[in-house]
């Protein structure tokens, strides 16, 4: 049995934030950047909580807090740019993560076909049209409609986030598939 360490023993609702955070920290992920507006509106937030939905039609999700700067510039340009960051983009994910975040000046970045802020180092990107929003507690659940999307950096391992720390990918699986 795997036991649940002290600092975070188990808990019956009502749940303690912290706790929650810590328990879902456990649980990998890659990081984004999400990207959207043009000329002087462009920003940009980093989020993990990006999932993949349908493929076809082709939808993605990401949830934005209620009280995130990029939600309304995502609501009014009706669309946003998810980038797949690459192990060499860490400064990058904590300059977009910040209470000040970056601006799309200070880093490498070319505008899509769409005109939204796509990083030009970044393992891949998906340009999205935004479909539906969903209430999601203190978030705002974005779906996504995906219509453009490319893989500029194939070479560069991901970008990992687990545990409250970046990471970088570690041995490969010796099982086959
Ligand atoms: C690894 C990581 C993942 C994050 N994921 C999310 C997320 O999914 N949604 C969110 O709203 N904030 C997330 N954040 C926090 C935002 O990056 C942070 O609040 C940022 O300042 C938001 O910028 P904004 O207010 O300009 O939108 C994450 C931060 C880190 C470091």
């Amino acid at each position: 049995m795997i036991s649940v360490s002290q600092s975070t023993s188990e808990q019956l609702s009502p749940v303690d934030g912290r706790a929650l955070r810590t328990v879902c920290g456990n649980f990998a992920t890659g990081v984004t950047v999400i990207t959207s507006g043009s000329a002087e509106n462009a920003a940009g937030a980093t989020v993990n909580s990006f999932t993949s939905v349908s493929v076809d039609p082709p939808l993605v999700l990401i949830c934005l807090h209620e009280n995130s700067r990029l939600l309304p510039v995502v609501q009014e340009s009706g669309g946003f740019v998810v980038n797949f960051l690459t192990h060499q983009q860490e400064p990058v994910a904590w300059a977009f993560a910040g209470r000040q975040t970056a601006r799309i000046e200070e880093v490498p970045h070319h505008m899509s076909a769409g005109d939204m802020p796509v990083l030009s180092e970044a393992l891949a990107y998906l340009e999205c049209r935004l479909v539906t929003e969903y209430d999601g507690g203190d978030h705002a659940i974005l779906l996504g409609e995906v219509v453009a999307l490319g893989a500029p950096a194939k070479k560069e391992d991901p970008l990992i986030f687990f545990q409250g720390s970046m990471r970088e990918l570690g041995r490969e699986s010796a099982l086959q598939r």
